[in-house]
C-alpha cells in the first residue's frame, strides 16, 4: 500500500452490496481495503481489485482498534457491513433484537470512531454510512432492522455535525430492494418476484452496482460541501405509494 493513493475502508465487502462499493471505488483509484468476518470472501474481493483483506468483527472495539492501528492513511470510510435476520416483533428474542444494533448501529460507531484519526488527516475525508429504505418504510417480519436504519440514518446526521471540526463529511445512501447473497431466498420466487418488479417505478430490484455507482458522489470533491444527507437509492420504490395503493384496489 503506498501512502500517496487514496485508501478506502469498505465494512462487508466480501460479498453482495459491500463487494460492489469495493469493485467500484477500486476502479475510482483507491486502494481498497475489504473488511469482513468471512476470511475468504474479503481475501477473494481484495484479490480481485489488487486491494487489501482485513478479517475484523466490526462489533469487537479492541480488533477494531487493533486493526486501525496498522493502518497509515485512511481517506474514505463506507460502513455497510449489516444483518437482517427474520423475526416478528411481538416474538423477537430481546437478545436477537440487541445484536442487529449491535452491527448495524454500534459497528458503524466502532469503525467510525477508530479511524477518525486518519480520517483527520486526510485531505478530504468522508464516510458513507448504508442505510436503507427501512429507515422511512418499515418492514415488518424483521424486528430491529428498520430501528437499526433509522438509528443509521440519525447517525450519519450526528456524525457530520459533530465529525465537520475533524474535517469529515458523513452521509447516507439508503437502498431499496437489492439482489444480493442476503436476499437471494426472498427474490427466489419469480411469480412474487415479477409482482414487486411491476410495482417498483424503475421496474426491478435493483443489482448491487445501482448501490454502489451512488457511493463515489459522497467521497469525493464534487460533494465538498455536502454532509448529514441520505440518498435514497431506491428505484422510487418509497414514493411509489400509489402502485401499491392501486394494486390492492386492483386484488
Ligand atoms: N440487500 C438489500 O436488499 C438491502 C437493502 C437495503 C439496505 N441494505 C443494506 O446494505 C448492506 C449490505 O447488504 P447485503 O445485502 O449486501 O448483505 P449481505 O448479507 O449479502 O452481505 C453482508 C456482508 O457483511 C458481512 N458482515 C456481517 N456482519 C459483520 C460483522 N459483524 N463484521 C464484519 N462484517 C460483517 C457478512 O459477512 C457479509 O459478507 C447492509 O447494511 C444492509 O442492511 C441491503
Amino acid at each position: 500500500m503506498s501512502l500517496d493513493t487514496p485508501v478506502a475502508v469498505v465494512t462487508g465487502a466480501g460479498r453482495g452490496i459491500g463487494a460492489a462499493i469495493a469493485r467500484r471505488l477500486a476502479k475510482g483509484g483507491f486502494h481498497v481495503i475489504s473488511v469482513d468476518l468471512d476470511a475468504d470472501s474479503a481475501q477473494r474481493v481484495a484479490q480481485e481489485i489488487g486491494g487489501t483483506a482485513a478479517t475484523v468483527d466490526i462489533t469487537d472495539a479492541s480488533a477494531v482498534a487493533e486493526f486501525s492501528s496498522s493502518l497509515p492513511r485512511v481517506d474514505a470510510l463506507v460502513n455497510n457491513a449489516g444483518i437482517f435476520p427474520p423475526a416478528p416483533i411481538a416474538t423477537v428474542d430481546p437478545a436477537q433484537f440487541r445484536k442487529v444494533m449491535d452491527v448495524n448501529v454500534v459497528g458503524a460507531l466502532i469503525m467510525t470512531q477508530a479511524l477518525i484519526p486518519q480520517l483527520s488527516s486526510a485531505p478530504d475525508a468522508a464516510i458513507v454510512n448504508i442505510a436503507s429504505i427501512a429507515a422511512k418504510a418499515v418492514t415488518p417480519g424483521t424486528a430491529a432492522y428498520s430501528p437499526s436504519k433509522a438509528a443509521v440514518v440519525s447517525l450519519t446526521k450526528l456524525c457530520a455535525v459533530e465529525l465537520a471540526e475533524h474535517g469529515i463529511r458523513v452521509n447516507a445512501v439508503a437502498p431499496g430492494g437489492v439482489l444480493t447473497e442476503g436476499t437471494s431466498s426472498v427474490s427466489a420466487d419469480q411469480e412474487r418476484e415479477s409482482r414487486f418488479n411491476a410495482l417498483v417505478p424503475a421496474g426491478r430490484r435493483a443489482l448491487p452496482e445501482d448501490i454502489a455507482d451512488a457511493v463515489p458522489f459522497f467521497i469525493g470533491s464534487d460533494s465538498r460541501y455536502v454532509t448529514g444527507q441520505v440518498l435514497y437509492v431506491d428505484g422510487g420504490l418509497t414514493e411509489a405509494t400509489i402502485n401499491f395503493l392501486r394494486a390492492a384496489q386492483n386484488g
